[in-house]
């Protein structure tokens, strides 16, 4: 039985879509995607999901809810709906370390450069090639890595460099990153870890 995996987003969702077209496409054959969990009621990832016809829930973190709550009531959802493994594709909100023990080794993030390089708290988004562009690399990339307590710190799964083109702009460079990196890792990584975990399931 392939593994339940939830997708867990907060915006644009095009993670999401290059997961969807992969599973389409047959490539994503020991994972289930059971679930898309936005932390915004308004992400257009939603309706990706929709359009997909996936199940889709709303988690928002209510203005002065402790992080406590507001992953206590993620989890349940989680749990309803019986996930085994999380993708976080552009989920952007951290996750603290009781939640993650639930699901240890089990958690995959897409990052958009080479960790360990513009990575870690307030590198999320746009801001990273901000901040590659600012620095003056010529190369980037992205990166599919295991989450742990560590923001950005975890297992390093996947990787792939892109150059940084002249006349770039944070937008230029998110989507070439993007197109040559992202949206080929990310498939591959949830497939890679659904396989192992489902082998594990079969021997144990
Ligand atoms: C992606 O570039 C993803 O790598 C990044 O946000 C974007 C989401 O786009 N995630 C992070 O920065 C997490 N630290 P999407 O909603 O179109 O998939």
């Amino acid at each position: 039985m392939s593994v339940k995996t939830a997708v867990l987003v907060s915006g644009g969702g095009t993670n999401l879509q290059a997961l969807i077209d992969a599973a389409h496409a047959g490539k994503l054959p020991h994972a289930d995607i059971c679930l898309v969990l936005s932390n915004r009621a308004d992400a257009y990832a939603l309706t990706r999901a929709q359009k997909a016809g996936l199940s889709a829930a709303v988690c928002e973190r209510k203005k002065g809810e402790p992080r406590e709550a507001f992953e206590a009531r993620m989890l349940e959802i989680l749990r309803a709906h019986g996930v085994e493994m999380l993708v976080l594709a552009g989920f952007m909100a951290i996750l603290s370390k009781e939640f993650v023990q639930n699901y240890a080794g089990r958690i995959l993030n897409v990052h958009p450069s080479l960790i360990p390089s513009f990575c870690g708290k307030g590198f999320y988004g746009l801001h990273v090639h901000e901040a590659a562009l600012a620095y003056g690399v010529k190369v980037t990339g992205a990166t599919v890595h295991l989450v742990n307590e560590i923001p950005d710190g975890g297992r390093i799964l996947l990787q792939k460099a892109v150059e940084v083109e002249p006349g770039d702009t944070p937008e230029t460079l998110q989507r070439r990153v993007m197109e040559q990196a992202e949206w080929i890792l990310l498939p591959r990584a949830v497939e890679m870890v659904a396989k192992e975990l489902e082998e594990k399931r079969c021997r144990n």
